[in-house]
């Protein structure tokens, strides 16, 4: 008789414990390479749901630990022979609102990186459900967007642009009332203004909101640095509170990268995203890094899935890449 060795080991745990709660109790990273860029994970009924993309098509892998996410099948969600949306299509991410989930990605032509705009696909009740094409979100180069939370204010698109400035900056836009367009004036709320965002070329890009519930800040976490560059990296804006998100002053940018490769083999770790736990007790980072001493842009970068841990004041602590032997707990 054949056991998987993972089954063996969770029954002799079970044994000891007493205690069988999920078929794998711990993965190790990576968990999806190649093919694991700009990742995005979100749990929801039972199931972490991947959102990754081949450069030609969305898709969508789940599982009910991130162990299985490795070996899950990805579905595909979106592709399109329409020639301004057919190709580079990047960092995807999955949104619930009012009762349906959305994938906002990014797309455009198949010759250059110009036509690069921001789309939506509007899904059902669960992120498994089917997808249609709901709409191109803007007019001007734009990628990485995501969806940012204000009690106060509704809810944002954060996104990556050139909106009359020179270099690759975070905008805010007013989401419409729809969840398929975007209202309003566009906010410049960050630039790569400071010498450590500045590596390669300046670039601020792939947003990402971090709310933390102990101190009700709310961050958005954005990814510094040219991608083709070791510096890739996390950094933070903290919102103030009460000005206006859509105001730059609004914004507090940290001094410097929060959480950079260099450590483990892994280098540019960046452009992530953000999971509660299943018992909502734990906010894990998920971000992709390169084994490239130079920086990768490219597919061969993996998706990484830690936990983040918090600062005696409060704010995350993102530690550093873990290696890839380390053993991680699954979420609680
Ligand atoms: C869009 O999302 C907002 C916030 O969740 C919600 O109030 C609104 O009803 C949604 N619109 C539609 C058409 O579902």
């Amino acid at each position: 008789m054949f056991f998987a060795p993972g089954r063996l080991i969770t029954a002799f745990l079970g044994a000891a414990s007493c205690l069988l709660i999920s078929p794998a109790t711990a993965f190790t990273n990576p968990i999806r390479r190649p093919g694991g860029s700009d990742p995005q994970i979100s749990y929801s009924g039972g199931y972490y749901y991947l959102l990754s993309t081949s450069w030609k098509n969305v898709q969508i892998s789940r599982a009910t630990t991130i162990d299985g996410l490795k070996t899950a099948t990805p579905k595909v969600v979106y592709s399109s022979t329409e020639a301004s949306r057919c190709c580079n299509v990047w960092a995807p991410e999955t949104h619930y609102l009012n009762g349906k989930w959305y994938i906002y990605f990014t797309a455009g032509n198949e010759k250059n990186l110009d036509g690069q705009n921001l789309h939506v696909l509007k899904g059902g009740a669960t992120p498994w459900d089917d997808y249609t094409y709901a709409g191109k979100l803007t007019n001007e180069w734009s990628i990485d967007a995501t969806v940012v939370r204000f009690n106060k204010w509704g809810n944002y698109l954060a996104y990556s642009c050139f909106h009359g400035v020179q270099y690759q900056s975070l905008c805010m836009q007013k989401l419409g009332d729809d969840n398929v367009s975007l209202k309003g004036s566009i906010s410049v709320i960050s630039q790569p203004t400071e010498s450590w965002e500045r590596s390669g070329t300046p670039v601020n890009e792939g947003p990402a909101a971090l709310y933390i519930q102990e101190t009700g800040k709310t961050y958005i976490v954005y990814s510094a640095n040219y991608c083709w560059t070791p510096d890739y990296c996390l950094a933070t804006l903290e919102w103030d509170g009460k000005t206006d998100p859509a105001s730059a002053a609004a914004w507090k940018k940290s001094s410097g990268c929060v959480f950079k490769g260099g450590v483990n083999g892994h280098y540019g770790t960046g452009h992530n995203s953000f999971f509660r736990s299943p018992d909502g007790s734990q906010t894990w980072n998920v971000y992709h890094a390169t084994s490239n001493s130079k920086g990768a842009c490219d597919d061969s970068r993996y998706t990484m899935v830690q936990v983040l841990g918090s600062n005696s004041d409060g704010s995350p602590n993102f530690g550093t890449p873990v290696a890839f032997s380390y053993n991680s707990a699954e979420p609680r």
